[in-house]
């Protein structure tokens, strides 16, 4: 059906597409040196740093503030040692200290809780700092639990692959994107399948002018055929 061929396609572009960025690397499935959960916690640590500094900020400039932070603070427990001067000095230029203060914040607790990362989304909810989009971010990618993540891309995504011109800014839309988002994730691949659908927000199907003759989900966008229909409608206007 539809979400069938969604998935797949979606897929098949992320893997043929994909912009070759530090934190993902490895992120192919590695489970085999998993026995202890030792690589998924390094991948949810790379996860949770990089998505954090995306939230307001340009992928090309938060890959040079990544690698620089993954040199001075290879892993969570090196971060629960680090002073918030330390680490506002590393932020200075993203803006939004707030999200610095958050990350070491939720560093020492997680360190003081044990050391282990939360595994789940719920779990990770508890986190200070680490809200839906951060948690569903991790959880998917890094331990691939098949919840969704939704930001201002995804959300532009689905409402045009469904055609709903609901006023995204409202909570109760929100919530239904949140449902109808984790019914389309991938159960599979879920980490892939969200990053698919926030890279194709970013890259094809832009807010002005999407490029609806290169997206892989062009057949399967209702807003695209409604416009074939209606000469007054657009793909842009959901
Ligand atoms: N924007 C924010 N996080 C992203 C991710 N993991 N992949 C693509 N675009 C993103």
């Amino acid at each position: 059906d539809e979400t069938l061929k969604i998935r797949a396609s979606l897929l098949q572009w992320y893997y043929d597409n994909q912009r070759l960025l530090p934190w993902r690397i490895n992120h192919h499935d590695d489970d085999e040196n998993d026995a202890q959960g030792q690589a998924s916690d390094a991948r949810a640590y790379a996860v949770w740093v990089s998505e954090v500094m995306l939230q307001q900020t340009r992928v090309l400039t938060v890959v040079d503030y990544y690698n620089r932070w993954m040199d001075k603070w290879p892993t969570l427990h090196h971060l629960a040692l680090a002073s918030q001067e330390e680490v506002n000095e590393m932020w200075a230029g993203l803006g939004y200290y707030r999200r610095a203060r958050f990350l070491l914040e939720g560093a020492k607790m997680i360190v003081e809780g044990g050391g282990e990362f939360p595994k789940t989304i719920s779990a990770l909810r508890e986190v200070r700092g680490i809200g839906d989009y951060t948690a569903g971010a991790i959880a998917s990618i890094a331990f691939k639990e098949a919840v969704p993540v939704i930001d201002g891309n995804v959300v532009r995504v689905i409402a045009r692959l469904k055609a709903i011109s609901k006023n995204p800014k409202e909570s109760k839309t929100i919530k239904s994107f949140w449902k109808l988002a984790g019914q389309l994730v991938d159960p599979c691949r879920p980490g892939d399948f969200n990053q698919a659908l926030m890279e194709l927000g970013a890259t094809i199907c832009t807010p002005l002018s999407p490029s609806c003759i290169a997206c892989p989900v062009s057949d399967q966008c209702c807003a695209l055929s409604v416009s074939r229909h209606h000469r007054s409608v657009q793909v842009t206007d959901y």
